[in-house]
């Protein structure tokens, strides 16, 4: 008798070293962990489980979304972005929670004519307020290769990765009275549409159907996150390094770096939009 519970302990053993394993390794599956919700076959998962592709074309767009939620975490998902002319197509990959009073962390890559770069616009809404865009040229061609697009979201903070630079932190401020992303758990979004009204110039520049269908890959998805229970009060975040409180030196400086020579919107210096005043959250030092 003692034999079986030994072994069963040892099994038991076995299946938690492997999960947790997991939460830290690129363990992720697209057939175990997303649903493709619309556009029909035009989003598909391939390579068994490896890799997952959107595509557009005159008739429909279409998209994916994760069939867990997710409160607080790190995501991470390479991406391979529509090449050739790719005006007025926008690949979104987001988090959001549900309802009129929703939060949403938001990557937007904004297509492009030929030669000319995206915009990766970004956005926070909190309790379902939006209007905090911050927008960025890259330092390479999102086209050609696969890059790192995460996002880490805390009680204290959401930082936004780029190849593990942070581009963009969203501090808690609800000392000064904004509201903060903590208690609506967020699923995964990600899709692929036709925004020609606005995203490329503005919606001067319109898609090129001779060039559709337009595809994005999206590859190596991975998700640490709280293990068991995890609120902002009561955080028992699995091991991984993206929970340390505070960015270090170095990633500070990579945050001004790109700040300084690639970032080309931001709401918190558009004093011509905010004549009553910048919203409170950019009255706190934008920099760790
Ligand atoms: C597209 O290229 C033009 C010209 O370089 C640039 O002004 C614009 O910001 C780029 N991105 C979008 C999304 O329009």
């Amino acid at each position: 008798m003692a034999s079986f519970f030994e072994g069963f302990s040892a099994l038991f053993l076995g299946i938690t070293l492997v999960m947790s394993s997991c939460m830290v390794a690129n363990c992720g599956n697209f057939y175990q962990d997303f649903d493709l919700t619309w556009g029909g076959n035009r989003a598909k998962i391939f390579n068994g489980g490896q890799l997952l592709s959107l595509s557009l074309d005159k008739i429909s767009g279409s998209g994916f979304q994760s069939k867990k939620e997710y409160l607080f975490g790190r995501i991470d998902v390479q991406l391979k972005l529509v090449a050739g002319n790719s005006a007025g197509t926008v690949t979104a990959y987001y988090l959001s929670s549900q309802g009129p009073t929703h939060d949403e962390i938001d990557f937007e890559f904004l297509g492009n004519v030929s030669g000319e770069p995206y915009t990766l616009h970004t956005n926070v809404f909190t309790q379902g307020r939006g209007g905090r865009e911050q927008q960025f040229y890259l330092w390479f061609d999102p086209t050609k290769n696969f890059h790192t697009y995460s996002i880490i979201w805390k009680p204290q903070h959401i930082v936004f990765l780029v190849d593990n630079t942070p581009i963009r932190v969203f501090k808690n401020a609800e000392s000064v009275g904004v509201p903060y992303p903590k208690n609506q758990p967020m699923r995964i979004y990600s899709s692929l549409w036709n925004a020609d009204d606005w995203a490329t110039r503005g919606g001067l520049v319109k898609i090129d159907w001779s060039k559709a269908p337009f595809t994005a890959y999206y590859r190596n998805f991975n998700a640490q996150t709280c293990s068991g229970s995890c609120t902002s009060s009561n955080s028992k975040f699995s091991n991984g390094e993206w929970q340390s409180q505070e960015l270090d030196a170095y990633s500070r400086r990579r945050l001004r770096w790109v700040q300084k020579n690639f970032m080309i919107y931001d709401y918190c210096t558009d004093y011509k939009r905010f004549v009553h005043g910048i919203p409170a959250e950019c009255r706190k030092s934008r920099f760790l």
